[in-house]
C-alpha cells in the first residue's frame, strides 16, 4: 500500500479501543450478540442458518441478502447492489472505479479519512470543500457552485456527516444533483449514519434513489450495530459502475464472509426491532448530553448534531485537545477524539452517543473536566 498515509483514525482505534475501559467517542450504535440475532431469525432464515456450509460465496453477495438490502431504496433491485466488507472496502472499491488520473474530484473536508486519502493517489485534482462551525458544519450552495468546474467527474460526500452529525439542507441536497447532472458527474454518498436521524423527517433520500449516477454506500456497522459482521454495499442504479467495483472486490476480499451474510439479512429483516432499539438510545443519550453541554458551557461547545451516533465539540478551556485527550485518557481512562485525527487544526473533538453505557462514561469524563474547569476558574 506504497503511496497511501498512515490512515489516523483507524490507528487511533487500534491503540485504544481495546485498552481504554470508557470510550466516549465511537460511531457505531450499542451492538448484539449473536444469540440476540439467531432469536430475530425467520423459519426460512434459521433454516438457511442451521444448514450453512462454510465454502466460498457469491462474489456480489448473497441473492437474498441483496434483495433484502435492495428494499432499504424506493428504486433499486437486488442487481443494483454490491456487497463489500464493511463501508471500508467499498469506499476502496468505488474510488478506483471511479477515478483516473487528471479527473476532477470535490471533497468534503473534515471527513472519514479515506474519503480524501483514497483519491489523491490515483492523481485526482481535487478541491476541497471547507465546513466551517460557524457555519453549524452545514454545506452550502454557493460553496458547491465555486468548487464545481464543468469537468467535474466526481463529489464524494458523507451525509449524515462524520464527524459533526450534520445533514445537507433540501436545496442544497437538490441544487448538488442538479449540478452534477449538468457535468455527468457522480455522486459517491457515504451515507453509513443514514436512518439515525434525530427528526426522522428530515432524512434525505439515499443518493442512489435520486440520482441515475448516485453511488450509496451504507453498512450494517453503525445504525445497526452490527460492525463485526463487516458487511456493507454499495448501491446504484449504475450498472457499469457496479461492474467495475465488484471486479476491484476481487482484488481484495473476493467474497463475503458466509455466517455474515446470514446474520446481516436475519438482521436487515428485524431492522424495525434493531433501529427502533438503537435510536432510543440515541434518543436517550442526546438528551442527556443536551442538559451536559449546558451545564459546562464554559468548557464546551457545539453544534447539536442532526444525525448519527457523533458529535463534533470545541473545547473552550486554555488547554489543547491533544494534551487534554492524552491527560483524559492516561488519569480517567475515558476515550475522546481529538480534531487531529481528522487532519482539522480546531480545538473540537469527537464523541460518540449510541451506546448504552454513555451515561456512565460520561459521569467519568464529568469527574474530570470538573477539575479543569476548577483549575482554571481558581487559575482566573
Ligand atoms: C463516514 C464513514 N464511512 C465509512 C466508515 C467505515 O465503516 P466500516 O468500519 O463499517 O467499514 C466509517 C467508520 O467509522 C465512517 O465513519
Amino acid at each position: 500500500m506504497h503511496n497511501l498515509p498512515h490512515f489516523k483514525l483507524e490507528e487511533f482505534w487500534k491503540k485504544y479501543e481495546f485498552s481504554a475501559p470508557y470510550l466516549l467517542c465511537p460511531s457505531d450504535a450499542e451492538t448484539w450478540s449473536l444469540n440476540e440475532i439467531i432469536a430475530m431469525a425467520d423459519p426460512e432464515t434459521k433454516g438457511l442458518w442451521d444448514n450453512l456450509s462454510l465454502g466460498y460465496t457469491e462474489s456480489p453477495g448473497l441473492p437474498l441478502l441483496r434483495k433484502e438490502i435492495a428494499k432499504l431504496y424506493t428504486t433499486l433491485d437486488a442487481e443494483n447492489i454490491l456487497t463489500t466488507a464493511g463501508a471500508e472496502e467499498g469506499i476502496y472499491c468505488a474510488m478506483r472505479s471511479l477515478i483516473s488520473p487528471g479527473d476532477h474530484v470535490i471533497i468534503i473536508s473534515p471527513c472519514y479519512q479515506s474519503l480524501e486519502t483514497l483519491p489523491r493517489p490515483l492523481d485526482a485534482e481535487i478541491t476541497l470543500i471547507h465546513l466551517q462551525p460557524d457555519c453549524r458544519w452545514k454545506l452550502s450552495i454557493e460553496q458547491l457552485q465555486s468548487a464545481w468546474r464543468e469537468t467535474t467527474k466526481l463529489l464524494i460526500l458523507n451525509c449524515p456527516h462524520n464527524p459533526s452529525g450534520m445533514l445537507l439542507d433540501q436545496d442544497v441536497f437538490e441544487e448538488m444533483i442538479a449540478l452534477a447532472r449538468k457535468s455527468g458527474a457522480y455522486i459517491f454518498s457515504d451515507e453509513v449514519y443514514r436512518y439515525l436521524e434525530i427528526d426522522e423527517s428530515k432524512r434525505l433520500p439515499a443518493l442512489a434513489d435520486a440520482y441515475e449516477k448516485g453511488i450509496s454506500l451504507n453498512v450494517m456497522t453503525k445504525a445497526f450495530g452490527l460492525g463485526g459482521l463487516r458487511i456493507g454495499w454499495l448501491a446504484s442504479q449504475d450498472a457499469e459502475f457496479l461492474q467495475k467495483a465488484g471486479s476491484y472486490k476481487m482484488y481484495t476480499s473476493i467474497c463475503n464472509s458466509a455466517p455474515s451474510e446470514i446474520l446481516a439479512l436475519i438482521a436487515l429483516r428485524a431492522r424495525d426491532k434493531i433501529l427502533h432499539r438503537n435510536r432510543k438510545i440515541i434518543l436517550q443519550n442526546i438528551e442527556l448530553l443536551d442538559h451536559f453541554i449546558e451545564h459546562h458551557a464554559s468548557a464546551l461547545a457545539w453544534t447539536r448534531p442532526e444525525s448519527g451516533t457523533i458529535a463534533f465539540l470545541e473545547l473552550l478551556l486554555p488547554i489543547s485537545v491533544e494534551t487534554f485527550t492524552e491527560q483524559l485518557v492516561q488519569q480517567a481512562g475515558v476515550l475522546i477524539m481529538p480534531a487531529s485525527v481528522f487532519d482539522y487544526q480546531g480545538n473540537f473533538f469527537r464523541i460518540g452517543f449510541g451506546r448504552k453505557n454513555m451515561p456512565e462514561v460520561l459521569g467519568h469524563f464529568e469527574h474530570f473536566l470538573r477539575a479543569y474547569e476548577n483549575l482554571y476558574k481558581a487559575g482566573n
